[in-house]
């Protein structure tokens, strides 16, 4: 079953071909993030815009590159929701004229729930190379983007229920604030990354709030004790890296010590991370190692597909359909 998937949900105009819900045979992604970077934050009218023009474009080449013609789609998968409502709308009626005009099924997929999806998804080529795609379910989703940082128990892909969440802002919105602060620029887990990276040792730490015997995350804290530590010291000056690696440290240690706590409650030792702070690669290592010590298997998307993608909207309507 050849399904294409439309995502549209926010800067990114991006649409693939996913081959039984397993196997990208393309994606791909237009952004207009250079037009709001002068802003320092997306600009949904200008998004939506651009989702204008680049829609027909993406799925022209999506079809392309996967060497399938329009005929040869058994449905059109798009991101229902959540997400900038002007973006979400070009993507939504492209995917029902089109759906309607070739006679075959729309699929509405949640763009969180698909994030989760993202790590079952393999490249053209790697489907049968790789036994451990085999992802054994019930299952905790985490995730962490620029718009939410949620925990679900997976119990197919089918059901997806939501046990913890934010209570302010997202991880991804944490780091493009605290970019923002540091005079980074946006978006900022990436270039925070990089510097954090670079810090051996540090005695800067920010505290970031456990939300202690609950499921839930705060990151707004730990953005605020980053303002006050830069206004006390902007007279003497401070080095910047170790305010980013003392921010992404205490933001790691709490993703991982939640999720791993959550996969015990949830009594489950199948982890699946989405979103794009799943980029991060403090988070990914430390993931990893520590939840293999405690006997969970954690799965990550690739790179390009912890970010806004279409494969993922693909990928999950095969089960929902
Ligand atoms: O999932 P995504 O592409 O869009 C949303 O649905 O929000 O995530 C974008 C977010 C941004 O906040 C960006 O700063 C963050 O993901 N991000 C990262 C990294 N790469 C992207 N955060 C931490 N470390 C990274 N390497
Ligand atoms: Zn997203």
């Amino acid at each position: 079953m050849n399904i294409l998937g439309i995502e549209t949900s926010c800067d990114e105009t991006s649409a693939s071909i996913v081959r039984n819900g397993r196997v990208v045979l393309s994606n791909i992604v237009a952004t207009s993030l250079k037009d709001h970077q002068k802003y320092g934050g997306i600009i949904p009218e200008i998004a939506s815009r651009r989702q204008l023009e680049f829609i027909n474009i993406v799925t022209t080449r999506a079809l392309t590159a996967a060497g399938l013609s329009l005929k040869q789609l058994d449905a059109v998968a798009v991101t229902e929701s959540p997400g900038l409502i002007g973006s979400l709308v070009v993507g939504r009626s492209f995917a029902h004229s089109l759906s309607f005009a070739l006679g075959i099924p729309l699929v509405k997929v949640n763009h969180i729930e698909a994030h989760v999806y993202a790590g079952y998804l393999s490249d053209k080529g790697d489907e049968r190379s790789d036994p451990s795609r085999e992802f054994p379910l019930p299952a905790v989703g985490l995730v962490v983007s620029g718009g939410h940082s949620s925990l679900f128990y997976i119990k197919d892909f089918t059901s997806f229920r939501i046990f913890g969440q934010t209570r302010d802002d997202a991880a991804g919105e944490a780091y493009d604030k605290v970019a923002r602060i540091l005079g980074l620029g946006y978006p900022g887990g990436p270039v925070i990354d990089k510097l954090a990276r670079s810090v051996k040792e540090n005695d800067i730490k920010f505290p970031c709030s456990p939300m202690a015997g609950t499921n839930d995350f705060s990151f707004s804290g730990i953005k605020t004790s980053v303002l006050y530590y830069t206004q006390r010291n902007t007279k003497t000056g401070f080095s910047v890296e170790k305010v980013a690696n003392a921010f992404q440290e205490s933001v790691v240690n709490i993703i991982v010590k939640k999720s791993i706590e959550a996969c015990h409650k949830k009594k489950t030792g199948s982890l699946l991370v989405g979103g794009g702070v799943a980029a991060n690669s403090s988070l990914r290592e430390r993931l990893l190692e520590q939840a293999a010590a405690e006997g969970i298997k954690v799965r990550f998307p690739s790179l390009p597909l912890c970010m806004d993608n279409a494969a993922m909207v693909a990928g999950l309507a095969y089960h929902l359909i």
